[in-house]
């Protein structure tokens, strides 16, 4: 059976029926294999079919500037199409129709070639999300460790109505004070600080169910909690700027926004015990070994 919405503002031929003009196939003869369903105009066939032009105006002469100090920074004007996607991010806290439009504009790319991008990696956000992005690590060390009980418990302690939020739900009005999105996160290179989470980016490491839970309370009521080690807390469309490669250009307010802690006495256990013991690595052989021949196949 064919369903046809097709519009029959012309004669023609159709399953050896002749049309008219303003009948529909159904109307068109006995062809039982054609049903109507309803006569669509041609503009209203082309404004399904073709998706109406993002407004743009969001992102502003800033904005605009900004992309193009960006796309300046590479031989290849493509090449900055990540971090573009993060200065897109940090006007809107997600990638929406607009940005990718905005993106493809900038780099003469196509829209479907931006979108692929967007949706291959996580940190690009395709619903908008809360001031603060809370990451809970649940790959197989911190989830033994308990990484999985602080994802279920944040997911519910968050939750309005008792029911658990999803992956990348957000608590709260997106991008009004003390709003929270919630993701569960891959592996978060910080394994022997397990379980960790992340607010925007920094660590906070060795969690428990009730420090996690304490961490995302201070951060609805609108305090920072200073991380573990890296910068201070700000909020996620502060860092999407800074993933962007915009920073505040003098020097104290630099330093003020990404200096802090760094190692962590765990990291670094293993090289002080190495110190300790007076263990080293073997030396490189001065000549290299000849690396051996591939059977050609
Ligand atoms: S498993 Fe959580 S940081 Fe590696």
């Amino acid at each position: 059976m064919v369903v046809s919405n097709e519009p029959l503002s012309t004669g023609s031929t159709y399953g050896g029926s002749s049309i008219g003009a303003g009948e529909t196939h159904a109307a068109a003869g006995p062809d039982t294999d054609v049903i109507a369903t309803s006569a669509v105009s041609v503009d209203e066939t082309r404004a399904l079919v073709e998706p109406k032009t993002p407004d743009l105006s969001v992102f502003g002469p800033d904005i605009v500037a900004k992309a193009a100090q960006q796309i300046a920074t590479y031989p290849e004007s493509r090449s900055a199409l990540l971090p573009m996607l993060h200065l897109v991010q940090s006007v809107e806290g997600y990638v929406s129709q607009a940005g990718i439009q905005f993106c493809a504009n900038q780099l003469s790319l196509s829209t479907a070639e931006v979108s692929a991008v967007v949706t291959f990696y996580t940190m690009y956000k395709r619903k908008p999300c809360g001031e603060h992005l809370v990451s809970v690590c649940t790959n197989t060390l911190c989830a033994m460790l308990g990484g999985d009980a602080i994802y279920e418990r944040l997911t519910q302690h968050l939750s309005d109505d008792g029911t658990p939020l999803k992956h990348e739900d957000t608590a709260g009005t997106p991008g009004e004070p003390g709003s929270i999105t919630i993701e569960h996160a891959e592996c978060l290179a910080a394994c022997d600080l397990g379980p960790v989470l992340q607010v925007n980016y920094e660590f906070y490491d060795n969690q428990t169910v009730d420090t996690a839970v304490s961490l995302v309370d201070a951060l609805r009521r609108g305090e920072k909690p200073a991380p573990t080690r890296g910068a201070p807390l700000t909020d996620l469309k502060t860092v999407e700027l800074e993933l962007a490669g915009f920073y505040p250009e003098d020097e104290a307010e630099f330093r003020t926004m990404v200096d802090g802690p760094s190692a962590a006495v765990e990291t670094l256990r293993g090289a002080q015990l190495a110190a300790d013991r007076g263990w080293t690595a073997p030396a490189m052989p001065e000549k290299a070994p000849e690396l051996p021949e591939v059977e050609k196949k």
